[in-house]
């Protein structure tokens, strides 16, 4: 079927606008109608019998694994190993039996996840792929497929394809910490209802837009930007940062806030928005004091956060994007909006070509 921009300027908004509802079927998909157990195709992933795991993929789909490494470690207690194809599938790493490698890809045609996939092959206790594209070829060379459900994503800059893309990685982390013991019944019971309610919320941080659309003609001017996040807000920042570069070409960095004082404190001045994203998680206070340490310097900080008041309590802070509230686990998934919503609108007020953004193709077929 043909798809077009339902109204929308640009498919890259109409994806964007389109997660609630693509977030909901893919739940659906792994959750049933009743919501409280999930449920894999095929003979599902014994993750008793599993004793560690390798994620590769290239570019958006990359930070969806970093990501999911976090999720894994903690929700799953599995020690996981992350990698960009490129570097993977030259690298002759050991893979050790008991190893389950785990390749994230929108398109399925990636030549080089497909080539990392295919050393795997004889090697790895299990070949598991997370993709959009059901009929693809990395689909159809791994042991288990999982589809992602986006539907057909034409913006290159991939949106909907990541929120789902972490999604279902998301529940493979709960499946393997409910199935190894890790993760206990109400804690399970927890998340998964806070991830049946996930949409609705997304959909709340779309509507919220227009605060994002604000900013853009300001950051438009810029000639840098500094994401910052910690745990699992730095995977996000990773691919805010990549977002930003893609689409308004803008020179864009991600940092662990952490890593601050190790560099990149030397670029900060008044020409540098930095990009803070935090929920209130366990290490609020501790991206609290770095961000102090970015406006110390004249930084022009952009906080991403659900802390109200935060805002009104440091004075200095140059703007702020209020999140709705949500289990912090479920939030590099609702986080994924701002930092989709700064991109694009600062694209938009650049004139880019937002869909097709210059030297880039959608899928890289060739390496
Ligand atoms: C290209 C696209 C990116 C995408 C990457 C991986 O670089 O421009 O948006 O994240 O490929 O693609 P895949 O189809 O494997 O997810």
């Amino acid at each position: 079927a043909r798809v077009d921009k339902a109204g929308h300027r640009h498919f890259m908004a109409k994806e964007i606008a389109e997660q609630p509802q693509v977030l909901g079927e893919a739940l659906r998909f792994y959750l049933g109608e009743a919501g409280d157990r999930i449920t894999l195709p095929g003979d599902g992933i014994d993750f008793t019998k599993l004793e560690r795991l390798t994620l590769v993929a290239c570019g958006t789909a990359y930070y969806a694994c970093l990501t999911a490494k976090y999720w894994f470690e903690q929700i799953a207690r599995m020690p996981v190993e992350v990698d960009v194809a490129s570097e993977f599938r030259y690298r002759e790493p050991p893979v050790t039996p008991g190893t389950m490698a785990l390749f994230v890809s929108q398109s399925g045609e990636t030549a080089d996840t497909l080539a990392a996939l295919r050393y795997c092959r004889d090697k790895a206790e299990t070949v598991v792929s997370v993709v959009n594209v059901a009929e693809s070829s990395i689909a159809r060379e791994s042991d288990l497929a999982l589809p992602i459900l986006a539907g057909t994503e034409i913006g290159v800059a991939s949106t909907k394809a990541f929120s789902c893309q972490l999604t279902v990685l998301l529940l493979l982390a709960i499946e393997a910490g409910r199935q190894r013991g890790t993760l206990d019944a109400d804690r399970l019971a927890d998340l998964l209802s806070a991830l049946r309610g996930l949409p609705s919320v997304i959909g709340r941080a779309i509507d919220d837009g227009a605060t994002a659309e604000a900013l853009s003609l300001q950051l438009a001017e810029a000639q840098d930007v500094l994401f910052l996040g910690r745990g699992l807000m730095y995977p996000l920042a990773l691919e805010g940062a990549l977002k930003m570069k893609e689409i308004s070409y803008i020179h864009a960095e991600a940092y662990a806030s952490g890593e601050l004082k190790h560099g990149p404190i030397a670029l900060i001045d008044k020409h540098v928005p930095v990009v803070v994203m935090a929920p209130r998680d366990a290490l609020f206070d501790k991206t609290v004091s770095n961000m102090q340490e970015v406006m110390a310097r004249g930084g022009q900080v952009l906080l991403i956060s659900d802390h109200a008041g935060i805002t009104a309590a440091q004075d200095g802070i140059w703007r702020s994007i209020e999140m709705p509230q949500v289990d912090p686990v479920l939030s590099p998934i609702l986080y994924a909006i701002p930092a989709q919503l700064i991109a694009y609108h600062t694209a938009v007020a650049k004139g880019t070509d937002v869909d097709q953004p210059r030297n880039l193709a959608k899928s890289v077929t060739v390496e």
